[in-house]
């Protein structure tokens, strides 16, 4: 069945995080709970450092891909103006696993983790629908962004990646990323991959999948 891709918009924020939750399991954002992947989608859809794209397919969405020009100022942004519906999500996660309050003071320091570089985007989240992997969408939201990245002027793409999430590593590999450094975030190692955007990479015509 044919895909579209569109950009991300306020009304795919629900779907995301679900999507979130249920590509990243066991990760520190997703530990935090649905009310707070929730808020922090909706704060990227809002937010004029956030773009991205969703792949639709009969009015259902398969696919997402978001990514920010400054994430730590993302962040910001969250607990600004959405931090009065995280206190009760978060406060709860604290409780439940006091380890959480090392994982959020690490989180305030992870732009100084991944160091990124004027010019550079970050793609934040990148993920299909379960039953939908290996058919081409990761590939179109992942050039997608690229692509979108470039429009608005930005000379690489960023991105972090848990190194024990083999298939997401094999993944941004294949799309032609370079390691620049390793990093350890939350008690796991984490990959930064940078692209920069030379359109001599394979894969950057496709944006459109059946
Ligand atoms: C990484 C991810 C986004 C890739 O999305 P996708 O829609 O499967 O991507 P594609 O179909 O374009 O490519 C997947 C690759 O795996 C292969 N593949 C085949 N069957 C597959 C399957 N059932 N599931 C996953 N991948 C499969 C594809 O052939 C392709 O390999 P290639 O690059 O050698 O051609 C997806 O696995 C995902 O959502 N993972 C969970 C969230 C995540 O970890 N995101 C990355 C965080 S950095």
């Amino acid at each position: 069945m044919a895909y579209e891709i569109i950009a991300y918009q306020p009304e795919h924020a629900a779907v995301a995080a679900e999507l979130h939750a249920a590509g990243q399991p066991g990760t520190f954002l997703t530990s935090l709970g649905p009310a707070f992947l929730r808020a922090l989608y909706e704060q990227m859809a809002e937010s004029a450092l956030c773009f991205g794209y969703v792949a639709v397919e009969s009015a259902e969405v398969v696919g997402v891909v978001t990514g920010a020009v400054d994430s730590g100022a993302v962040f910001k942004e969250l607990v600004l103006k959405r931090g009065h519906r995280l206190i009760l999500p978060v406060l709860g996660s604290v409780v439940r696993r006091p380890a959480q309050i090392a994982r959020i003071v690490q989180t305030l320091f992870y732009p100084s983790q991944i160091k990124p570089e004027p010019g550079e985007t970050e793609m934040l989240f990148l993920s299909s629908r379960e039953d939908r992997r290996g058919q081409g969408i990761g590939h179109a939201l992942y050039w997608a962004f690229c692509e979108g990245s470039r429009q608005r002027g930005y000379s690489q793409v960023g991105l972090s990646v848990d190194v024990s999430n083999a298939h997401a590593v094999r993944f941004h590999e294949r799309q032609g990323m370079h390691l620049v450094r390793e990093f350890r975030i939350y008690g796991r190692t984490f990959r930064w991959y940078v692209l920069p955007l030379t359109w001599e990479s394979p894969g950057h015509e496709t944006h459109q999948g059946s």
